[in-house]
C-alpha cells in the first residue's frame, strides 16, 4: 500500500511506515492541482497544517483509506467530507500543546520586554538602555481566551509567574476553572477592561473570526499586551495595528498570520509587534511525538485496527 505525506513529519515516523512494508512518498509543497493529480494513487494520506485537504482532495483520493494530521487542529482538512466518504481522519490532539505553552509564553515575554527590538538594536551596533522599558508579568492580570489543553498549560505557566489568571470561555466549566486556578468569566465584556496581557486559544471558526477586532480593543485597557498562538484570523491584525499605533496596545506576540503563509501583515511595521511563522509547534520533541504517532495510527487504520478519529 502506498502512503502520501505532502508536509513534513520527522524521518522516524516514515522509517515506521516503511518498516511496516509501506511505500511512502513524501512530496512536500506540492500545488492544489498537483495534490488533486497526485491523490488518487494513495492508500493513505499525511498531512501538517500546511497542506488543505479539501472536498475535492477527498472526492479524488478514491483509494485513501485513511488521513492522518500531525497535530492538534484539523482546520485544513475537510473532516464533513472525509466522514461522509467513509475516510477516517485521525490526529495527535497531544502532541504539541506543551510547545505551543511555551511559545505563548516565549512570546508574551518576549514582547513585554521588547526583546527582539533590543536584540536588533545591538546587532545593529547600538547600546540604548533606555529605550527599552519593558513590563513583568508578576502580579499582572492575564486573561486566557479558550481554557482548553493549551489554555489550560499556559495558565498552570502564568500561575508560576505570579500572575493573576482571569479566563473566558463558555464551554468551560466551573471546576476545571477552578482546578487550573482561573477566575472564569461570563462574558468578555467583563474580561477586557481588566486584562493586561490577554491570549487567544481558540479554534478559527465563523464564531472567532475577528473575535477580537476594533469594537473589542476599544473596550480593552490601555497598555495592553496581547498574544495569539491559535489561528490567524481570530484577531483582526489592521484594528490590532490600528491600537498599537494609537499606543493603546503596548505589544503583541502573534504566531498565527490570517493571510498565512504569506507574510505581510499591517503588524509588521511596529518593532513591538513580536511576529513568527507559526512555530507554536514547531520543536524537536513536538515533532517526534506527532510524527511517529500518528504514523502510528495511519499503519494501525491501514491494518484495519481500531483509531481514535477525530
Ligand atoms: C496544530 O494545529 O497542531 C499545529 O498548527 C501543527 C502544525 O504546526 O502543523
Amino acid at each position: 500500500m502506498k502512503i502520501l505525506v505532502t508536509d513534513k513529519i520527522v524521518d522516524e515516523g516514515i522509517a515506521i511506515l516503511r518498516g511496516k512494508g509501506y511505500e511512502v512518498d513524501t512530496r512536500y509543497g506540492m500545488t492544489p492541482d498537483e495534490l488533486l493529480a497526485a491523490v488518487p494513487a494513495y492508500d493513505a494520506l499525511i498531512v501538517r497544517s500546511a497542506t488543505c485537504v479539501t472536498a475535492e482532495v477527498i472526492e479524488a483520493a478514491k483509494n485513501c483509506k485513511i488521513i492522518g494530521r500531525a497535530g492538534v487542529t484539523c482546520d485544513n482538512i475537510d473532516v464533513d467530507a472525509a466522514t461522509a466518504a467513509g475516510i477516517p481522519v485521525c490526529n495527535v490532539p497531544t502532541s504539541n500543546i506543551v510547545s505551543a505553552a511555551e511559545h505563548t509564553m516565549a512570546l508574551m515575554l518576549a514582547a513585554a520586554r521588547e526583546i527582539p527590538a533590543a536584540s536588533n538594536s545591538l546587532h545593529e551596533g547600538r547600546w540604548s538602555r533606555d529605550e527599552f522599558m519593558g513590563h513583568e508579568l508578576f502580579e499582572k492580570t492575564l486573561a486566557i481566551f479558550g481554557l482548553g489543553r493549551i489554555g489550560g498549560l499556559v495558565a498552570e505557566r502564568a500561575r508560576a509567574f505570579g500572575m493573576r489568571v482571569i479566563g473566558y470561555d463558555p464551554y468551560c466549566s466551573v471546576s476545571r476553572a477552578s482546578q487550573l486556578g482561573v477566575a472564569l468569566y461570563d462574558s468578555m465584556d467583563e474580561v477586557l477592561p481588566v486584562a493586561d496581557f490577554i491570549t487567544v486559544h481558540v479554534p478559527r471558526t465563523e464564531e472567532t473570526h475577528h473575535m477580537f477586532s476594533a469594537e473589542e480593543f476599544s473596550k480593552m485597557k490601555d497598555g495592553v499586551v496581547l498574544v495569539n498562538t491559535a489561528r490567524g484570523g481570530i484577531i483582526d491584525e489592521a484594528a490590532m495595528a490600528d491600537f498599537m499605533a494609537a499606543g493603546r496596545v503596548f505589544a503583541c506576540g502573534v504566531d498565527m498570520l490570517e493571510a498565512e503563509p504569506a507574510p505581510e501583515t499591517p503588524l509588521s511595521e511596529f518593532d513591538r509587534a513580536v511576529l513568527t511563522p507559526h512555530l507554536g509547534a514547531n520543536t524537536e520533541e513536538a515533532q517526534a511525538r506527532a510524527g511517529v504517532n500518528i504514523a502510528r495510527y495511519v499503519a494501525n487504520g491501514l491494518e484495519g485496527l481500531v483509531v481514535p478519529t477525530v
